[in-house]
């Protein structure tokens, strides 16, 4: 067992066998979820990961072990509600449960909390029965005394062992009975107080920053209360334990909720040393009314265990998402290299402007050309339009079609923006329907950008907004939809319905966006989508499971991006991120850059351009021409491979560094960037990792040189082992190379 599992092991860490249909590699592991009737205990084994709780003395559910696969045949102990603490902790606190209400003594997160129509809002789960199929398991627990049943489905992704965890609440009283916390899981680790949380936080234009800080006693939250995803905070999270983690090695477990509205995990370090995670709907100003017979369902909250450091731990992730919950999954299609028009002339689009762009773009090699925000209504800036989904007369005299076929002339697809939930106050559909926003009755309504939310709960306008957006798609030729979203919730009342059901406002507008982006997909499967939130205000693995693509950041300072996106492939895939080519001075920083620095950035994530291209001088088309031709032949690589953090931009570090190995390990690319040289120190040594010590690469280079000695062509582990130095020096330098092995007979590498 032992070597098997090393087996599993080393071909985890080079990442060879893992991939399920990513890049064409076909599954080779295998997941079993087995029940042991003697000791009632469950357990959940894939790649390399063991997750396991059993039915305890008192019938809870109750958390065993998650970590390193354990023996095939080595026996967990059967669980065994744990004793209370003198008379102030009680078993229900002590115990780490599985999914716990709120009732008995609980004292730590509930997993459920409810009232009953008669005032009882004590709620405590036990035991009925369970199923398994394939790689899913159901066990359903009730309410001790009540008819309400809790359904906690689990599902194993084979490829990477990360569980999928989520919860059915059913009534089955014959009375409402008012839901007022609702969590998709509860995770338990070991009890310890050498435990580390790592986290994301942001604004807009500064997302993605990663924080990390010990756990202490007492309860770290981690929230949006925005009704959507949000800037602030990003429901993804990872713990290591020690001192000794770091990026390729220690224990790390990881999470991440797939919910685009108001969400919270919280993570907590109870006062006998137990960590617990929990995750689900916000409850803050949570309330669902469940009426006899219905049933709540939470998001999934997705959770693994890495023995090889944060670094395998964003690669099981990467892998995840590209393999399982992207809609092209698990074959994404590569992303193509796209213009959008945005900061070149922000409203002032027209047709004529736009084609001169999209000549432009073309001669440089772009695949798709977007046509960002000021196509419709009377969008002149950002105080009017967002509702009138009619194309400017003004602006585009005979409709979109010239615009279209001329891109498609060019040679390339066409996108276009749209913002399907918002309204200005200034448009026509506001003063057709002023009740169709979030609002309380008789109390003002904040604007933000001179916009209000519309409410996507309501049914008549789930209709209004599909029937556009179909009508959109299906009288032009749109290959792609960049599905923006530029504010947050404000006054979040739903006057439509009865007082106690406007809070089902949190979960019904998520539910009929996600309705509406599963039936357009469903109608036109050839157009893809981007989820943008004002750069990366809605990304989570619940969108992503319904689009194909984010912008992370409305930030394009390229030197900033290092950093966002440094921090964005913590939890998700650079086969996601879009990152464009703008102008210099940025104008977030006034920061100016060289055109192949601004390549070099964009290029570790999905290509594209968004600089004004009527301003560029011969040679700036000249060196984004090469570049794109040389993107063209490692996005593969950079988009479905595996990425390694090897020097992180994050604490003022003066250098950076990524590297992306193809899943065959047929090549690799390295990314270099140089803040400022200092004190005349060379750029630090690089030491690849992930590539094959056996076969032969030869080195080339993107932009910028290598030392002077470097062979032209060594081994896997000579890469590896004795690294290769990068010839920079200055401020603001940036340099890539590419590795290729003698095996890579992938043409379009
Ligand atoms: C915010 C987005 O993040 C930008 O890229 C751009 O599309 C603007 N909205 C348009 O209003």
């Amino acid at each position: 067992m032992r070597l098997q599992h090393w087996l599993t092991r080393a071909v985890l860490g080079f990442g060879m066998t893992m991939l399920i249909g990513v890049g064409g590699m076909q599954a080779q592991s295998s997941a079993t979820i087995h029940f042991d009737a003697a000791s009632k205990v469950f357990r959940i084994d894939a790649a390399g990961t063991t997750y396991a709780f059993g039915i305890n003395d008192a019938g809870q559910l109750q958390s065993l072990y998650w970590g390193e696969q354990i023996g095939k045949d080595d026996h967990l102990s059967a669980a065994h509600r744990m004793a209370g603490v003198a008379s102030f902790d009680s078993a229900e606190t002590t115990t780490p449960n599985e999914y716990a209400g709120w009732g008995g003594g609980l004292f730590v997160e509930p997993a459920l909390k409810a009232s009953f129509a008669d005032g009882n809002r004590d709620v405590v789960l036990t035991y009925v029965s369970h199923s398994i199929r394939g790689n899913e398991l159901t066990v359903r627990m009730k309410d001790v005394s009540l008819a309400l049943t809790v359904d906690l489905h689990y599902t194993v992704n084979p490829g990477t062992g990360i569980v999928g965890r989520s919860a059915v609440i059913t009534n089955d009283t014959n009375t409402p009975i008012t839901i007022e916390q609702a969590a998709a899981a509860t995770w338990n680790l070991p009890h310890g107080t050498d435990y580390s949380l790592r986290y994301l936080t942001g604004r807009w234009a500064g997302e993605w920053n990663l924080q990390k800080q010990n756990i202490l006693p007492g309860m770290t939250v981690l929230e949006s209360r925005r009704g959507s995803t949000g800037h602030q905070n990003n429901p993804w999270f990872a713990i290591e334990r020690g001192e000794q983690a770091d990026e390729e090695s220690g224990d790390v477990w990881f999470g991440a909720l797939a919910w685009s509205g108001s969400w919270r995990i919280t993570v907590e370090q109870d006062q006998l040393q137990q960590i617990r995670i929990t995750g689900g709907y916000n409850s803050f100003d949570f309330s669902y009314k469940l009426l006899p017979g219905k049933q709540l369902q939470t998001p999934i909250f997705y959770g693994g265990y890495s023995h090889h450091g944060i670094g395998e731990a964003s690669r099981m992730l990467h892998r995840f998402e590209l393999s399982s919950i992207l809609p092209q999954a698990p074959m994404p299609k590569p992303r193509p290299v796209v213009y959008n028009s945005w900061e070149a002339t922000e409203f002032a689009v027209t047709e004529a402007g736009q084609e001169s762009l999209a000549e432009k773009a073309a001669s440089i090699g772009v695949e798709r050309f977007v046509m960002d925000d000021g196509w419709f209504g009377q969008r002149k800036d950002d105080h009017a339009g967002l509702g009138d989904w009619y194309v400017n007369q003004q602006k585009f005299p005979n409709g979109l079609k010239p615009l279209i076929d001329k891109v498609h002339s060019l040679g390339m697809d066409f996108g276009l923006w749209v913002e399907p939930e918002m309204v200005n106050p200034d448009s026509d559909l506001y003063r057709k329907h002023p009740d169709w926003v979030l609002n309380f009755t008789g109390r003002p309504r904040s604007e933000a950008r001179n916009q209000l939310v519309l409410n996507l709960a309501r049914k008549d306008v789930r209709e209004y907004v599909f029937s556009f957006l179909d009508d959109l798609l299906s009288h032009n030729q749109i290959a792609f939809l960049k599905w923006d979203y530029n504010r947050n919730w404000s006054e979040p009342g739903w006057p439509a319905v009865a007082p106690d059901e406007q809070k089902a406002v949190y979960i019904e507008y998520v539910n009929n966006l996600y309705g509406i982006l599963r039936e357009l997909r469903a109608k036109h499967p050839q157009v893809e989508i981007e989820s943008c939130s004002g750069g990366g205000g809605r990304v989570d693995l619940g969108i992503l499971g319904l689009t194909d693509e984010v912008w992370p950041s409305d930030n394009t300072d390229p030197f900033d991006r290092l950093r966002i996106q440094d921090g964005f492939t913590y939890a998700y895939t650079p086969g996601v991120m879009m990152a464009w080519v703008t102008d210099s001075p940025n104008w977030v920083n006034e920061r100016t850059t060289s055109v192949a620095y601004r390549f070099l950035s964009s290029m570790q994530g999905s290509l594209g351009v968004g600089a004004n291209l009527d301003k560029w001088q011969p040679a700036d088309f000249a060196t984004a021409k090469e570049m794109i031709a040389a993107y063209k032949q490692v996005r593969e690589t950079v988009q479905h491979g595996s990425l390694y953090r090897l020097i992180s931009p994050r604490d003022g570090s003066e250098a950076s560094v990524t590297e992306s190995v193809a899943l065959d390990r047929s090549q690799a690319v390295l990314f270099t960037f140089l803040h400022s040289s200092q004190m005349g120190y060379p750029f630090p040594r690089v030491f690849l990792r992930g590539l094959d010590p056996q076969q032969r690469y030869r080195i080339s280079a993107i932009h910028g040189a290598m030392a002077k000695d470097t062979p032209v062509e060594a081994s896997g582990s000579y890469w590896m082992a004795h690294g290769v130095d990068v010839a920079m020096r200055g401020d603001m330098q940036a340099a890539a190379f590419r590795f290729d092995s003698s095996s890579n007979t992938n043409p379009s590498r």
